[in-house]
């Protein structure tokens, strides 16, 4: 078989281990040969793509980012999209294609698969919100970035008596900002599943200083006050009809200096948590999901996503994983909470 490869949506690391497993496994093992498809569904759409064997592969497990780019392309929202998909892909022979993205490109190819293309998904993305996976990979590699940013703050906040507003990603979920705020001892934690209410954060911020200890309040970025709206980096979507978030941490920091009398300022942690190499528990998983992806496709297994759960790798139907959103249940959220204010 003749297989494309692409990745979608923002990056993260561990694509790249992926695109060697499957790579690796399909040659080694199974004799395949391989396409990569450039910058997510752009590549198909406009024909654009690179030589793809294990020359191309060798030496890239530990480089962040992805050596066949990415973007937020939806061909479902250019005309004669989808045709002009399936023409590409016949002109260059391709009999498949293997999707690595989150909730927009596996969105898009779950729709593919329904019109005929043979399609097989691998999740990725540093927000940990797809459904049907446990995790996804690129998310530890970004909350450990995020606890080490916290743990320097931590004693630059004791060092001027300031509070420490972290901002960090996640979009609509709060696992990142939940993980690393637990991992990194914050004193409180503020996510997009629970509405704050502002008053009783500078209440803890202030019970924190009575303890003569600096806070460090880890916001994430769609995370939203009572009564209040999520704040908005600008009106603007993208192909996928997202809005852009960010902003919350500031709009935090000033509510907390006016309500506390005591300094705030605000780190916007942004794309630092995206980049970079990533953690050996996500090149292990991305490593299996990628094995297990090329085994799919081996067996003509169309229409599935691997997925992790539990410690295994399995595959589920593409369908389920973007049904709806993983969001942080609220004991998971309980639990961080004892740690508020103290
Ligand atoms: O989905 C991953 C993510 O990093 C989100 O956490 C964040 O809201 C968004 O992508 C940012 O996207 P971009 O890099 O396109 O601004």
């Amino acid at each position: 078989m003749r297989i494309g490869v692409l990745t979608g949506g923002g990056d993260c690391p561990g694509l790249n281990a992926v695109i060697r497993a499957v790579v690796r496994k399909g040659v080694t093992n199974y004799g395949h040969e391989f396409v990569g498809f450039r910058d997510g569904w752009k590549g198909p759409l406009e024909g654009l793509s690179r030589p793809l064997g294990i020359g191309e592969v060798r030496g890239i497990l530990p480089r962040g980012g992805t050596i066949l780019g990415s973007s937020r392309t939806n061909p479902f929202k250019i005309e004669n999209g989808v045709e002009r998909i399936k023409e590409n892909l016949a002109a260059q022979g391709v009999d498949a294609l293997i999707a690595i993205g989150g909730e927009d490109t596996l969105g898009v190819a779950t729709k593919l698969y329904e019109l005929g293309v043979h399609v097989v998904g691998v999740p990725k993305t540093i927000d940990n919100d797809l459904g049907a996976t446990d995790y996804t990979f690129g998310f530890d590699t970004a909350v450990n970035i995020a606890m080490e940013a916290i743990d320097r703050l931590h004693t630059t906040a004791e060092s001027h008596h300031r509070t420490l507003v972290v901002e960090v990603m996640g979009r609509h979920a709060g696992w990142i900002a939940l993980h690393a705020g637990l991992a990194g001892g914050a004193n409180v934690i503020l996510l997009p599943e629970r509405q704050f209410d502002v008053e009783q954060v500078a209440g803890y911020v202030e019970k924190r200083f009575q303890h003569q200890y600096a806070p460090i309040v880890v916001v994430a970025e769609g995370a939203q006050p009572l009564d209040g709206q999520m704040v908005l980096h600008n009106q603007e979507l993208d192909a996928f009809g997202h809005v852009r978030l960010g902003g919350i941490g500031q709009w935090l920091a000033e509510q907390l200096e006016a309500k506390t009398g005591k300094e705030a300022r605000t780190v916007v942690l942004g794309h630092i948590q995206r980049g970079g190499t990533p953690t050996a528990f996500d090149r292990v998983l991305a490593t299996r999901l990628g094995l297990q992806a090329i085994d799919a496709v081996h067996e003509g297994d169309w229409g599935k996503m691997v997925a992790m759960q539990s410690t295994d790798i399995v595959r589920v139907p593409l369908a389920e994983a973007t049904r709806e959103l993983k969001t942080v249940p609220l004991e998971r959220y309980a639990e961080a909470e004892v740690f508020f204010g103290n």
